[in-house]
């Protein structure tokens, strides 16, 4: 792979664009900074970088040295192989999040492989079934490894890439930074553990603060956005555009725009979006993320240089991408199961939700927390698993392979959960009793307080598959548990 400044133009595409190519060498995308190009090889290891402008440097953790880490770039149906090292003075895994990929290769300490220790290597293969925009990350010491910077995007590109005049990637990442720069360790605080989680006070785009992101009138975007936040939830509204949502967490949609012009990205989750540049030269629009109330902030801007727009009309290409693969579940013969969301602080002020935290999860309330001691503040099912997965993790539910099994995600905890399944994509049918529409499929199925959703999936790969919260604190206190297949 030569350089990721790239620019995914079909012939048909630049045919319609013509000025495309020219477009791309005159602004640099992310990230101007190239992968490796010995097959992938990824090193994890301390490095400095400035997060913002008005901080001093960093020290952070890095894939390749920088953050985020270099992009994988893989090719849909291709076979990969990718070389991690760990240079880091503690173990570590990396978990490919997102893709469908052998139990084997999934990156779960323990459970699926034995966790790198420092110094050594290990070698990731597999096959991409689907095309989409995806992450890495590890799977040990999450929590802080995550928090200290440890993320990057895999892309799987497109056999038939939708035609746009550039591809753009805005990696999203939410940093709890002191006055003096550093990174504010107190990691895995028991009080955010039973709230939010740890939301920090900067957010970067692409491993920046962010002032404004340069476009040019006229073009259209392909936008892939991921959150690779600990805990951040972001709402994000694009002032002057209307963004259409063309896949969730890598897999095409119908697409669609976004809800009262929102697009809510719980960690974890993926975003992309066909972007036409329709505002004008010179100008600024602000990208804002609204989602906290009271807390909203400025992201980015769009930035439009003061070129004549790129072309006379609007880009009237077709917007939808290729679907993926994915095996379509039997409604009609499917297997159904609940599983319930539970614990946490029942509220953010009052004794009565501290009690009821304490009931359930300090003082063990009636078991169910097996004895993995302190920090268990939630579970599923009323079991907590608690850290980031380890050997003999026994099995919430067991399918039969090939079986066709409908969930119901029960959110009874007054919090936001981001919860992520490994090694499947399942089709998100209802919310609260509403059809969901636009065909969406997700591996990170962002609930809200009292939400009940209900996905389907074939049971079609078989293994022991983690699905937990992707708020950090929150797999690291309880929500997590194991689905087999066998
Ligand atoms: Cu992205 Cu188990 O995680
Ligand atoms: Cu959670």
């Amino acid at each position: 792979m030569n350089s990721e400044s790239h620019c995914l133009v079909s012939r048909r595409g630049l045919l319609q664009a013509g000025a495309g190519l020219l477009l791309a060498s005159a602004l640099a995308p992310f990230p101007a900074r190239s992968a490796p190009s010995d097959g992938h090889r990824i090193v994890a290891a301390p490095g400095r970088t400035r997060l913002r402008p008005d901080r001093p440097e960093t020290d952070v953790w890095t894939y390749n040295g920088t953050v985020p880490g270099s992009v994988v770039r893989l090719r849909q149906g291709e076979r990969a192989r990718l070389v991690v090292e760990n240079r880091l003075d503690q173990e570590t895994t990396v978990h490919w999040h997102g893709i469908r990929l052998p139990n084997a290769m999934d990156g779960v300490p323990g459970l699926t492989q034995p966790p790198i220790k420092s110094g050594e290597t290990f070698v990731y293969e597999f096959t991409p079934p689907d095309a989409g925009t995806f992450w890495y990350h590890p799977h040990a010491n999450s929590l802080e490894q995550l928090g200290r910077g440890l993320a990057g995007a895999v892309i799987v590109e497109d056999r038939e890439p939708v035609a746009v005049d550039r591809d753009l990637l805005w990696l999203l990442s939410d940093w709890r930074l002191t006055d003096g720069g550093g990174i504010a360790s107190r990691f895995g605080n028991w009080m955010e553990a039973a709230m939010s989680g740890r939301v920090g006070n900067t957010v970067t785009l692409n491993g920046r603060a962010s002032a404004a992101e340069p476009f040019r009138a006229g073009e259209r975007v392909r936008l892939r956005l991921v959150n690779a936040s600990l805990a951040r939830i972001m709402a994000l509204r694009f002032e002057g555009h209307r963004p259409m949502v063309v896949a969730i967490d890598g897999q095409p949609c119908d697409p669609h725009e976004p809800e009262h012009g929102r697009i809510l990205l719980g960690p974890a989750m993926r975003v992309d979006l066909v972007l036409d540049l329709e505002g004008e030269p010179e100008r600024r629009y602000d990208v804002i993320d609204d989602f906290y109330d009271g807390l909203s902030y400025r992201l980015t801007q769009i930035a439009y240089d003061e070129r004549p727009p790129i072309r006379a009309h609007a880009f009237d290409g077709p917007v939808a991408l290729t679907h993926n693969p994915l095996p379509e579940p039997d409604l009609a013969s499917a297997e159904r199961h609940t599983l319930t969301l539970q614990g946490g602080m029942m509220s953010m002020s009052g004794m009565s939700g501290m009690s009821g935290m304490m009931g359930r999860g300090m003082m063990g309330g009636g078991g169910g927390m097996m004895g993995m001691g302190h920090g268990a503040v939630w579970s599923i099912n009323d079991t907590s698993m608690t850290g980031d997965g380890h050997a003999g993790m026994e099995p919430a539910l067991t399918f039969k392979q090939g079986r066709s099994v409908v969930l119901a995600l029960r959110n009874e905890t007054a919090w936001w959960h981001p919860m992520h399944f490994h090694g499947y994509s399942l089709k998100v049918l209802s919310r609260n009793g509403k059809a969901v529409p636009h065909r969406q499929w997700q591996d990170t199925v962002l609930m809200a307080p009292k939400d009940i959703v209900e996905v389907a999936f074939v049971a079609d790969n078989p293994g022991d598959w983690m699905l937990h919260c992707h708020v950090m604190d929150h797999q690291m206190s309880g929500m997590m548990t194991v689905l087999r297949v066998a």
